[in-house]
């Protein structure tokens, strides 16, 4: 079953991901540094910067314009920049946002952008025919859910102890076949590029995840799973959509994000020159400490979560006349919880971070 159907489009997902621009920005210095002894083309052949899960572009053009910029230092060839998505994302809004002025070509000279839909999972680009690849926030999403429940949750991440609620939990072997999937997935990722990447190439993967402290999902899958329990509550949802439903995502470890290290016996194909997990800054949090305004803080954190769930949740409701009500109620209901008990739904983002080169 194909479990992500991408982001809420229209320019709502760039308008709500401060919290991934904040994450990506830990990072992204990580590979802008990394130009400095990136393996250069000679005889005026191009160079290919691939960016996997780009969304609507906002974010993802401030990351490839910060390479770029490193790379004008020490080269004018001329730059391919693809960005990768699913083909159900909102490429319009990305073309937009690559041209912010529709009178006339606003493309930098030398620079010549381009769109790939296909999955990160599998190759998107020919062989050896890339420089840099970069992926944000994006490879958490899982490729496919496997075929086990989670009657009692929404997703594999269990719900934390101060959000606990009778009748809510994950098992440890509910759990097992979604790391196994992740597990799988993330191999698909490094094999994929590793095929695509020149050698002396450079990747740099982050994502959300967690640390020994936080997990990135507390309070996302809390608050939704919260949110969806009261509509089940109050007949406005049966209690079969609630046990069907699982949130696509997997927020790994950092040992979890990271390529294999060779002991299988295939020669690894990347070395990891640095990784990090990190615990980042949420914008709405930051606003929250300033203005002690909870009803604010509640509405941005559900606009947060909504930009990037409303088309797997939209999914997973029943496909009738009011289904749209019922998604306007859904983040209604969580923005509400969230402002009446901002302690249960308390938000950490953990950022994972690798940098990494082809061998
Ligand atoms: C949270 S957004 C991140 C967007 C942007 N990179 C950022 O950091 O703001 C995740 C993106 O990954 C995309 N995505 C999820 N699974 C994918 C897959 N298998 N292949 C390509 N893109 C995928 C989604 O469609 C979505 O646009």
């Amino acid at each position: 079953m194909a479990s992500t159907t991408g982001m809420r489009g229209g320019g709502f997902y760039d308008a709500h991901s401060s919290g991934q621009r904040a994450a990506m920005d830990e990072f992204l210095p990580w590979i802008v540094e990394a130009m400095a002894d990136l393996p250069l083309p000679t005889s005026g052949s191009p160079i290919a910067l691939l960016d996997l899960g780009s969304s609507e572009g906002a974010n993802a053009i401030h990351a490839v314009g910060a390479i770029i910029e490193a790379l004008r230092e020490r080269t004018s060839a001329d730059i391919w920049t693809f960005f990768d998505d699913l083909p159900t994302n909102d490429f319009n809004r990305l073309f937009a946002n690559l041209f912010p002025d529709t009178k006339r070509s606003s493309r930098p000279p030398g620079i010549y952008p381009a769109a790939v839909g296909g999955s990160l999972f599998e190759r998107v680009a020919p062989a050896s025919s890339l420089h840099v690849a970069t992926t944000f926030n994006a490879v958490g999403w899982m490729s496919a859910l496997p075929a086990t429940r989670l009657p009692h949750f929404i997703s594999p991440s269990p719900p934390t102890q101060r959000a606990s609620r009778e009748g809510v939990s994950v098992t440890p072997e509910q759990r097992a076949p979604f790391t196994q999937q992740a597990r799988e997935d993330i191999l698909r990722f490094y094999r994929a590029r590793a095929v695509e990447l020149k050698p002396g190439g450079k990747l740099l993967v982050q994502v959300f995840g967690r640390n020994d402290e936080h997990d990135t999902a507390n309070g996302i899958v809390d608050g939704l799973s919260d949110a969806m329990l009261d509509m089940v509550k109050d007949g406005r949802l049966t209690r079969d959509v609630y046990e069907a439903f699982v949130l696509p995502v997997f927020y790994r470890s950092l040992p979890e994000l990271l390529p294999p290290t060779g002991d299988d016996g295939e020669p690894p194909a990347f070395r990891v020159d640095k990784a990090e997990a990190r615990e980042c800054r949420v914008p709405f949090n930051e606003e929250l400490v300033r203005s002690g305004d909870s009803r604010a803080w509640a509405e941005s954190y559900a606009g947060f979560i909504r930009a990037f769930s409303e088309p797997v949740v939209t999914s997973g409701l029943p496909n009738t006349p009011d289904r749209p009500e019922l998604v306007e109620e859904l983040y209604g209901r969580m923005a509400n919880r969230f402002a009446a008990d901002p302690e249960r739904y308390e938000f950490h983002f953990i950022s994972l971070g690798a940098l990494l080169t082809r061998l």
